[in-house]
Formats: C-alpha cells, structure tokens, sequence
C-alpha cells in the first residue's frame, strides 16, 4: 500500500499526476469543444450576420466570446456542435397589453438592417425565424435559397419587401414555410411569373402566405398547393382571392389538410365539389368574407371539424340544428353575421351530441332573437360564451349556473328582462370575465335586468374583469361585489348604486385595476385621502355624488381621469401634475372646486383634453398650461377667472376647442392663438375682454365654425376676414360695442347655406361640449345639437347702416338677431328665404318702410320681434304669422297697423293698447334638440376582423373596455405596429 506520504514527497509519483491531470486537462477540454463551442468558422459567420444588423435593442448583446451556441437565439446540436438553429422572432410580440410603451418597445426592439450571406456558412442550419422584425423592405436574400438543411423558414411580418425570390423553391427539405403579414398590406409580392417554385417545396406540411396578393397570379394557386402532397395546414388569409377554382377530382391530394385559413378574402357561395371533399379538417376559417344566405349546407361533411369560424359575413336567416356533424366542434364563431331567429336549434343539436366538447361559442353581433334556451346548461364543457350585441329577450335561464367550466361570459347589449339570481351563477367557480348591459343608457329600453341576490351572497367566482353598464346592481354595494378582490378590470356604470364605496375593497382594487368606472351612479360620501393606481390607465368616478376635498391620488399611468359632477369641493392640489403625469385626459367640470388652478398641470405633456368647466375656480389661468403641447379641448368656463390670459397661449397646433366663456378675464384676446390653426370652436363669451375681434380669425384660423365673443367689452369694426370662415355656423358677437356696418360678404358663410358636414372625429369632440348661446331672448344649455343650430347674434352693438340683403342667402340660419343697434333702412325683402328660421329679432333699431310679405313665408317662425323701430304699414300675414298674436312684437312702430296691433289699417296708425299676453311657443323648437350619442356606437361597431385600423390614441382605451381577449390586444398590436411604419414613411 502506497501512503499518502509517499504520493506527496516522491517525486516521481509528482510527474506521473502531473501526467494524468495533464491527461485529464485535455480530455476536459476535448469534451468541451466538441460538446458545447460552436465551430470558429459559425461563431465568425455570425459575427458578420450580427455586423450588418441595426439592433436598437441590443438583443444580439449576449453575442459575445467564444461559444456560439450559448448566445440568444442560436441553438447547436448537442453531440456535433453545429448551429441548427436561428430564432431571432422578436419576441415582444407575445407580451402586449394596452400600454403605449409596451407598443413603442416592440418597434424598439425590432431588428432591422441587412442580412449578410455569412449564414451560408452553417451548414447544418435547419430553423431560421427572423419574424416581426422590421427589414424596411429590402428583399428576402436570394441566397436563403441555398441554404437546403433548413426545415423551417419563418419570415412572417418582418417587413421584407419586393418580389419573393423564385429561390425558395431549391429548399427541398422545407417543412414550415411562413411569409405571412399580419397587417393587411404586405410589402411582398409574389414572382409575377408563377407559382412553381412553390410546387417544388415538396416536403412542406405548413405554408402561409397571408396578406400576399393572390389575385394576379396567372397559374391557379390551387393546382400549385394541390401538389405538395404533405401539407396538413394552409394558411391563405387576406390574399384577395375572389373565388375558390375548380380543381379536377382525379388528382386532389388536398383531402389531407387538416387546417385551412381562407379569411379575409371576398369568397362568396357557392364553393366548388372539392371543397367539401376536405373531410379531414380540423380547422376552417372563413371569417371575413362575403358569404351570404343561409348556413351552408354542405358543411356537414366537415365530420372532423373542431374548430369553425364563419365570423365577420353576411349569414342570415336561423342557425340550423347540425346535429351529428358537429359533435367534435371545440369552437365555433358564427360572430358579426346577420343571424336571426332563436338559437334553440343549435343547442338543441349541440346538446344531443352524446357528450358535448364545445368550448367556445360566439354568437355576437348578429340579430338573434327570443329567448335563451334552458339547453343551454348541457353545453357543459363551454368556457366561452359571447352572446354580446344581438336581440335576445326575456330572462336569463337558470341553467347558465350549471355551465361550471364557463370563464368568459358576455351577455351585454342584449334586451334581456328580469332578474339575475343566485342560482345563475351557482356553479360558476371558474368565471373571470362578465359582461351585462350597455355602454349609454337608452331612453327608449327600460333598464332590462335587475342583480336580484341577497345583500350577504359570496358568489363562487373571483372575477378579473366586471363590465355591467346599465343594469341595476344597487342600491347597494354588497357582499357579492365586495368579495371580488381580484379584479384588474371593473365598470359598474349607470347600475343604481347609491351607497358608499367600501374603503377595503376601494384600496384593494385601486392598487391592481387597469380600468375603474363606477360612474353614474348615486355614489356618496367621501373617498380614501391618500391612494395609488399604479396599474390604472382609466379612472371614471363621474356622475356621482362623491363630496370632501379631492384625493392626494396618484396614478403613474392613468390616462384618462373623470370626476365631473359630483360634489368635490376645496382645491385642486397644487401637485397635480406630477401625480398623473401621463393623463390625456382630465375632467373635473361641475364640481366646486375653488383654488386657483395648479400651474403643474402643464407638466402633463400629453394633456389633449383638459376640462375644469362650472366650478369656482378663481385666480389667472397659468402660463404653464398655455404652453401644453398636444392640447386639443380646453375648458374653464364658468369659473371666477380673471386677469389676462398669458401672451404665450396657444402653444398647442391641436387645439380644436378653446371654451373660457363667463369668467372675469380681460385684456386682449391673445394674438398668439394665431398659431393654433385647427381651432374649430372659440367661445370667451361673458367676460371683459377688451379691443378688437382678433385679425388671425379667417386668416390664419379659418375652419373655426362657432365664433361666441358675446358679452365683453370688445369694439371696433366687424372684420371682413370673418367671411372667409366657412365653416362658420355659429356667430355671437352679441353685448358688446362694435360699431361701423354689418358687412356684406356674410353670405360667403357656406355652413349657414349648405348642409352640414360630418366628421367623426369632430363628433367626438363636440360630444364633449355643453354649449350656450342666446336664443329667444334668453340663454339655454344645450349640447351637440348645436352642430344643428345656425345662429347669427349681433345683438347690443352699436352697428349702423342697412341689414345687408345678401343676409337673405343664408337659407339655414334658425336664429337671426340684430336688436339693440342703430340700423336703419329697410328689412332685407327677400327674408323670407330663410325658410330655417326659428327667431328673429330686429328690434330697438331704426328700421323705416314696411314688413316684407316675405315674412309670411317662414313657416318655423316661433319667435319674432320687430318692436321699437320705425316700421310702417300693414303687418304681413299668413302661415306662421298668423301664430304669433302678441302684439307687443311690433310695439313701438307707431306707423304700423293691422292685426294682431288693434290699430286698423287707414291712412295712419295710434299706438295702441298693449296686449301682454302670454305667448310660449316653445313646444316646435323641441325637435332642435334632440341628438343622438353615435360616439360609443362607432367605436363599438368599428372593430372590423380585416379592418384596416388606424386608431387615435383615445379610442384604443375605449376598445379595451369591451374588447381585451388576448387575440385583440394582438390586433391592437399589429394596427399600432402598421400605424407606426405608416406615420415613419411620410
Ligand atoms: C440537447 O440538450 C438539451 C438541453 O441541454 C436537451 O433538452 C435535449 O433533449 C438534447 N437533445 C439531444 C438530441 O440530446
Ligand atoms: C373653498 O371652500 C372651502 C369649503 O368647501 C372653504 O373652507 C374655503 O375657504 C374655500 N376657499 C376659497 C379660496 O374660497
């Protein structure tokens, strides 16, 4: 036996372990090499492919040292070394959600550049993704077409451009081909010549070519597909291909797919034989096309199908009973058809299958009526059900409480009746999502469903997302909804609470919702001082009746934030704005808020709506919220404001509605706001504003079509520039002391002579508005009917000289008033042209000779009054005149005589008697009045599956209130990723 004595102090033992440690060195490194280090000669031929790529991101960081095959995105084969691999899909794709930055992150991190033929170097290479990636339209290397060990090639919206080279087609070994773009508009084009090279890729089980045009092929793309005999799964979505050819029986060797994606292509009925001859699908997508008539009938050779989307079409009459056929269906979406009639059939033969598996079914936006059938609670395996957006009626069965693996449920927009109870959701325990109701309260449909559950209920679920609008959920805020302490998403809108919020649950939610509207309700009392959203992107406590100082809250990522009407008083803290500092939106009109309004909220860069209106706001309006740069709406009128407005007002180009009407601010309009060129709407009616109508009004801002400087201390002449606006609709320089004439080009005012225009965009914004302005004779609120309602008010002036005839051209003016001036001269004769009219006052003028028989004519007339000027003769009648018997209208006209005056008409009139009767004729002005909200209702019915979307910011938030399921965050995704390429190209 050898010591360790020995081992340590003979040194001949010394060598031989120094021989085998030596020995086992290399063996170690011998392994290395050949297990886990890439080949010199791969390592460099990716340096030079990383060389050549622009990477924001730096996500080819991790390429550094050594062995290659530990870098991001490589993969090597385990026992020879070689790079096999190559995925470099930006991954960013697959963790959207709603937040801009995450948007702004995936262009960030996309990988761009050109692509170096160095990859030919590893040989061994069988899967490259380089998909949604932004290549800025250079071609797909030709030499990709010699790389022949790849199995897998995905080059999906990544943004190559040009003619796809015909090399391809040499990648005989090619399993996986995918050239998709996801938005609808690829940079790619197919060679013009054929499709062969297609035909060549005999090895190829998936193949997408979505988003490429099909439509000029000349060789049909079927014949090409229809010879790769291994293809499982075909992907042909929004390829513009017109119809489905015709393929001779004798060779189809199509019958093996098993998925196939026609949508968003215009194919209409009907499909050739061979279509049906497809008896192994599994999946079948032809949502998006233009298939119309009743369900289609050969369909129930499709005996495999799981999964059947025939969404976004035109499929009308009962949905059939397909019984048998479809006892394999996991999902089906019949969604965005114009399906009508009961849904009994379907479930009826849903149910009788021997054990139901369907797990998904969409039924919204059709036209579905009558009741929900009690077979519904057979489905037992469903975890999806949209019944959103039809016209099914009566009460909700109980059965629904039976469908135990449901997590989705949305039942909104429906008429429904009656009571939720209980037992509806007895047996619920998975249910995450909920929606019931509608977004605005419709006068015409009493409220349809009642939460009908004790006050101390715990319902079995925990919900993440609760969207009730316009249901009645109170009066109080139970158990049921206090239990729900996980929720990321909650509306109870317009549900007749009237309680208190919960403090608990109020802090529980407000530290992980990303949405929070408990508006019109009957809220009250006051809310937690002290509180952080940190998730919140959308915070509405409007319409309540929530009172106390407003909440030191803070909300890093909220960008929209309503309390208007409710009762908050004391100030608006002075650190506003850094406590929202992403907030577009601001709303805290109708409350009674009275400090001085924080100068940080200029630190809210991204401010485009900023409403304080109808508080008690006093002091100057900050400088630091004139220089806000996006800001399209701003409104403080009705406050206590004074002092002049800042010389640097109007930094925003957006500004499209600047409201500051009764306030006590003076000084002169700023000549700034000649920068903001898009102002479409000005109101600094009642306040002391002093000097001349601005100059930059029809100069330099020309689309502005409500012009209200009512009520200041404004002078000088009317401007001649104010003819060029012709959008002008509105004109109220009423109570203040221009003088000079009323000049003639008004009849260049081509809002007041043809019809409106509409813009939805401008819809939008005018639905925000609350408006006045003066008509008969005293001052009415109104809101977007104003866009109906053409008034000129030049009222309390000291205006002389004639009423211009060309006046007469504005065939829709309703409202005309020029009293309280000096004019004289006669009343324009053909007045009568302006068949709109509603009122007219000329009175205290000096207007001489006779009433134009013209007048007669005006058939809406409900308000007229000449009195006190120097009229003379006989008072026109006839039609509408003939309502307006109260004398005191010509009052003051010493020469005027016949009815309703009691003087008779001789050679010259006494004044007579006045008759100080009544005269309410307010009824037929109603009409004027009404308006309807089609804001939500567009934003709600836009979403289109193929739609090209271009989305403004605003509105995406009002999408992801309905729509938030995974797959239209990916939409979302992919319109902003679209917008974002079409805003860098010009
Ligand atoms: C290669 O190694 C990875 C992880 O080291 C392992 O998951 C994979 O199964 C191995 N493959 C083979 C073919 O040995
Ligand atoms: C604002 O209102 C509160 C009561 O709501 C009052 O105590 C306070 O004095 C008022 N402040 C101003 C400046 O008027």
């Amino acid at each position: 036996m050898v010591s360790i004595a020995t081992y340590l102090f003979n040194p001949s033992y010394h060598l031989k372990i120094a021989h085998y440690l030596l020995l086992l060195f290399l063996a170690s490194s011998y392994l290395h090499t050949s297990v886990n280090s890439c080949l010199d000669e791969e390592r460099r031929a990716l340096l030079a492919f990383k060389e050549d790529v622009i990477d924001p991101s730096g996500r080819l960081s991790s390429w550094v040292g050594l062995d290659c095959c530990q870098w991001k995105g490589i993969s090597c084969n385990n026992s020879t070394g070689r790079v096999e691999m190559m995925n470099l899909r930006n991954a960013y794709m697959y963790t959207l959600s709603a937040f801009d930055g995450e948007w702004d992150e995936m262009e960030y991190s996309s990988l761009g550049g050109k692509i170096n033929p160095s990859l030919l170097s590893l040989k061994y290479l069988n899967h490259l993704d380089l998909s949604w990636n932004d290549f800025q339209g250079i071609s797909i290397p030709e030499f990709f077409g010699q790389i022949k060990t790849l199995k897998y090639l995905n080059l999906s919206s990544a943004s190559f451009g040009g003619e796809i080279p015909t090399h391809l087609g040499n990648l005989s070994n090619l399993n996986y081909l995918d050239l998709s773009e996801e938005s609808d508009n690829s940079l790619l084009e197919l060679p013009s010549e054929n499709l062969n090279w297609l035909s060549r890729l005999s090895s190829l089980k998936y193949l997408n070519l979505k988003g490429l045009d099909l439509s000029g092929i000349r060789v049909s793309w079927l014949n090409v597909v229809n010879m790769l005999p291994f293809l499982v799964e075909l992907h042909l979505s929004s390829c513009q291909i017109q119809s489905l050819p015709p393929l001779s029986p004798a060779n189809f060797s199509l019958a093996s797919l098993l998925i196939l994606d026609v949508s968003c292509n215009d194919l209409k009925f009907p499909f050739p034989e061979w279509f049906f001859n497809l008896i192994n699908l599994r999946k079948l997508d032809l949502s998006g096309n233009s298939l119309s008539g009743p369900f289609p009938s050969g369909f129930e050779s499709f005996k495999s199908l799981e999964h059947l989307d025939l969404s976004f079409n035109s499929l009308e009459s009962q949905i059939p009973k397909l019984v048998g056929s479809f006892c394999n269906l996991k999902i089906l979406n019949l969604a965005r058809n114009q399906f009508d009639g009961g849904i009994q059939e379907l479930l009826g033969g849903l149910s009788s299958c021997p054990n139901s598996v369907l797990e998904s079914l969409d039924l919204s936006s059709n036209m579905l009526q009558s009741k929900l059938p009690a077979s519904l609670g057979m489905l037992h395996n469903l975890k999806f059900l949209n019944l959103y957006d039809n016209n099914m009626n009566g009460s909700i069965p109980e059965s629904l409480g039976q469908l135990s693996q449901l997590v989705h449920l949305d039942l909104s927009f429906n008429p429904w009746e009656g009571f939720l109870t209980e037992a509806h959701f007895i047996n619920l325990p998975r249910l995450k999502d909920f929606a019931l109701g509608r977004v605005d309260p419709n006068p015409i449909l009493p409220i349809p469903l009642t939460f009908k559950v004790s006050y101390d209920w715990v319902p079995p679920f925990m919900l993440h997302k609760l969207n009730i609008g316009y249901c009645k959920v109170g009066p109080a805020f139970g158990v049921w909804l206090q239990s729900q302490t996980e929720l990321l998403f909650v509306k109870l809108h317009g549900t007749e609470i009237s309680d208190s919020i919960p403090e608990d649950w109020f802090l529980k939610i407000s530290s992980q919702a990303h949405y929070m509207d408990l508006s019109h309700n009957q809220i009250h009392g006051k809310l937690p001082l002290q509180l952080k959203f940190p998730n919140a992107l959308f915070l509405d406590l409007s319409h309540n009746q929530l009172r106390g100082p407003l909440p030191l809250w803070s909300g890093d990522n909220v960008i929209q934030f309503r309390l208007e009407t409710n009762s908050f008083s004391g100030p608006i803290p002075l650190n506003l704005g850094q406590k929202f500092p992403k907030l577009e939106s601001l709303h805290f009109a109708e409350n009674h808020f009275n400090s001085t309004i924080p100068p940080s909220i200029g630190n809210m860069k991204n401010l485009r709506t900023l409403s304080l209106r109808s508080n008690q706001l006093s002091g100057e309006f900050p400088r630091e919220l004139s220089l806000l740069p996006d800001l399209m709406v701003l409104d403080v009128a009705y406050n206590n404001l004074s002092g002049k407005l800042p010389s640097s007002m109007g930094a925003s180009v957006f500004l499209f509605s600047l409201t500051m009407n009764n306030n006590n601010l003076e000084g002169e309009i700023p000549l700034s706001l000649e920068n903001c060129t898009s102002l479409r709407h000005i109101d600094l009616g009642d306040n002391k504003f002093t000097g001349k109508v601005p100059s930059w009004i029809g100069l330099n801002v020309p689309f502005v079509s409500i012009l209200r400087l009512r009520s200041n201390c404004l002078s000088g002449h009317i401007p001649q520039q104010l003819c060029n606006l012709e959008y002008l609709y509105i004109l109220d320089l009423a109570l203040n002391s221009f003088s000079g004439t009323i000049p003639k080009c008004l009849n260049n005012l081509t809002a007041m002579k043809v019809a409106p225009y509409y813009s939805t965009a401008y819809d939008v914004y005018m639905n925000y508005h609350q408006q006045t302005t003066v008509m008969k004779g005293r001052e009415l609120q109104y809101n977007t009917s104003l866009m109906y309602v053409k008034s000129i008010d030049l009222s309390a002036n000291s205006l002389a000289g004639e009423i211009p005839e060309e006046i007469s051209s504005l065939v829709l003016l309703h409202n005309l008033n020029l009293s309280m001036n000096q004019l004289s001269g006669g009343i324009p004769l053909e007045i009568g042209n302006l068949v709109q009219l509603e009122n007219l006052d000329l009175s205290l003028n000096q207007l001489s000779g006779q009433i134009p028989q013209s007048l007669s004519s005006l058939t809406f007339l409900s308000y007229m009054n000449v009195s006190y000027n120097n009229l003379s003769g006989r008072i026109p009648s006839g039609n509408q005149l003939q309502t307006l018997i109260d004398s005191s209208i010509y009052e003051g006209n010493p020469l005027l005589c016949g009815s309703p005056l009691s003087t008779a008409c001789s050679e010259d009139g006494n004044p007579t008697a006045k008759d100080p009767k009544d005269n309410d004729n307010e009824d037929g002005h109603d009409e004027l009045w009404f308006f309807v909200s089609l804001v939500l209702g567009f934003i709600v019915g836009f979403w289109g599956v193929c739609g090209t979307l271009v989305l403004k910011k605003s509105w995406r938030y009002a999408y992801f209130q309905w729509f938030d399921t995974i797959k239209d965050k990916a939409k979302l995704a992919i319109a902003v990723k679209v917008l974002g390429r079409f805003q860098r190209n010009f």
